[in-house]
């Protein structure tokens, strides 16, 4: 006996169709036309769509960062993803300074064993390869991808924290090239930024809104220009994380027109959210909106939505860091350099892309599948994942294109005090999500089981673009 999902549309990145899908166990059996009933449990789709479930390939869950920890675990935090239409969270483990990339993988699998309600993979932040020229560091990382974790971050910010140097980069980019893996990099000028802030701090100016001007769009484009040029050089595929703006959006264009295997991602808070309308320097609230890169001004979100459009830009995650406002971000209250950085979205990463990509025109229901689960998959080497088709896992969103939802602090279940988009209104919505065949959010509910979420192994293929 299995579960038969009934007279929905089923939507791919490749296209959609009338069908039942009918999962067995932990993966989908068929897809066709009026599969009989028999004594399948039945869940009626009618006026549904029928999705893979989404894919978020960039969250930071109970992680320390900026004196503090992020404030969803891997409970909430998954959770909150299950309901917003997530099946599958890519997370990173972040290596200390003197400290084994195995070190930070048994770190991370234990904060989510018995948490995580929904599969999860690592990416493996470097800071360090260890003495003697690396050799242990480039050893672990074939390790990590012998483990499946198949990406590595680095960053070029946060000086004397996370940031790496040029020569570390090209090292890792070298090695990953070897293994296949895919090197996912944080761009922006960390050594430049932190002289701007310097200089900011020594003339008092102190509040959020200042974060985000010591922050610019050209740290961000040489950054990025910066990391596509030391990948090339070695071959390997590079993922730019959480793009901001149209001056590194054209630096990764360029790339691409070369040929050079540069693929980015950009983030719902990008899209629909700037400096103008959240961080125009008038009150401490604006501390909400301090994450890393900086909201922009409004004109680049036109230039990001097109790239969307055309493909330049692959993916739409989260960058899900989320901290209370009330005692969390309270921290830099009088300095904005220790407010700590990141902002909460795991749960409305749908909602929003559908909202203001969907309903306005500007992607197709088969872009929006493409940008939220196939291409995570793809990219991330999860081929069981992604697609609504036989044999894969049966991770199912059913999406009601028409329901109403008022995005607010008072009903998410994300862990924050707060929500970056309070109040605002959005049509389409998750209804129910099965994660591996088991339903885990019926009616907007979640009903799932705490701690069924799976490490996910995953395949070191480049990037897909090898
Ligand atoms: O502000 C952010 N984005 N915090 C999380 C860490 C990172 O840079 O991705
Ligand atoms: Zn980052
Ligand atoms: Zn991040």
């Amino acid at each position: 006996m299995g579960t038969l999902i009934q007279n929905g549309t089923v939507v791919n990145a490749g296209g959609q169709q009338k069908a039942d899908v009918l999962l067995e166990g932990e993966h989908i059996a068929q897809v066709a036309a009026n599969i009989p009933p028999v004594d399948h449990t039945i869940i009626d789709a009618t006026d549904l769509l029928v999705m893979p479930g989404g894919i978020d390939v960039h969250t930071h869950l109970d992680m320390p960062f900026g004196g503090t920890v992020s404030a969803d675990d891997y409970r909430t935090g998954t959770i909150a993803a299950a309901v917003g239409g997530t099946t599958t969270v890519i997370d990173f483990a972040l290596q200390s300074r003197g400290h084994t990339m195995r070190e930070a993988q048994q770190t991370w699998l234990a904060k989510a064993d018995g948490k995580a309600c929904i599969d999860y993979s690592l990416h493996m932040a470097i800071t360090d390869l260890g003495p003697e020229g690396g050799a242990q560091g480039l050893h672990e990382m074939e390790e990590m991808v012998l483990d499946g974790i198949s990406s590595f971050k680095l960053f070029m910010a946060y000086p004397n924290v996370l940031m790496i140097d040029d020569g570390l980069m090209y090292k890792v980019m070298q090695k990953a090239a070897s293994l296949n893996a895919l090197c996912c990099i944080h761009a922006e000028n960390g050594s430049a930024i932190d002289i701007v802030v310097a200089q900011m701090l020594a003339e008092g100016k102190t509040a959020p809104h200042f974060h985000a001007l010591s922050r610019s769009i050209k740290a961000e484009a040489e950054a990025t220009h910066r990391a596509i040029a030391l990948a090339d050089m070695v071959n390997a595929s590079v993922y730019i994380v959480h793009l901001s703006n149209a001056e590194a959006l054209r630096e990764l264009r360029s790339a691409q027109k070369r040929g050079i295997r540069a693929l980015a991602e950009t983030c719902p808070q990008y899209l629909v959210l700037s400096i103008e309308d959240q961080m125009p320097g008038q009150s401490w609230e604006e501390a909400k909106y301090v994450f890393t890169p900086p909201l922009r001004e409004k004109k680049n979100q036109e230039a990001l939505w097109q790239a969307l459009e055309d493909g330049s830009l692959a993916i739409v995650s989260t960058d899900h860091c989320p901290f209370r406002f009330k005692d969390q971000k309270s921290l830099g209250r009088n300095d904005f350099t220790k407010i700590p950085n990141g902002g909460p979205g795991i749960e409305n990463r749908l909602q929003i892309l559908w909202h203001h990509g969907v309903n306005t025109g500007r992607l197709s229901r088969e872009q929006f599948v493409e940008l939220c689960c196939a291409a995570p998959a793809r990219v991330f080497g999860m081929p069981q994942k992604g697609s609504i088709a036989i044999g894969k896992d049966a991770d199912v969103l059913l999406w009601d294109p028409i329901a109403q939802y008022t995005i607010s602090a008072a009903t998410q279940l994300m862990a924050t005090d707060y929500s970056m988009f309070e109040g605002w209104n959005v049509r389409g919505n998750a209804r129910h999500v099965l994660s591996r065949g088991a339903l885990v959010v019926k009616n907007g509910l979640w009903i799932g089981q705490i701690g069924q979420g799976k490490f996910v192994k995953r395949v070191a293929n480049a990037g897909g673009l090898a």
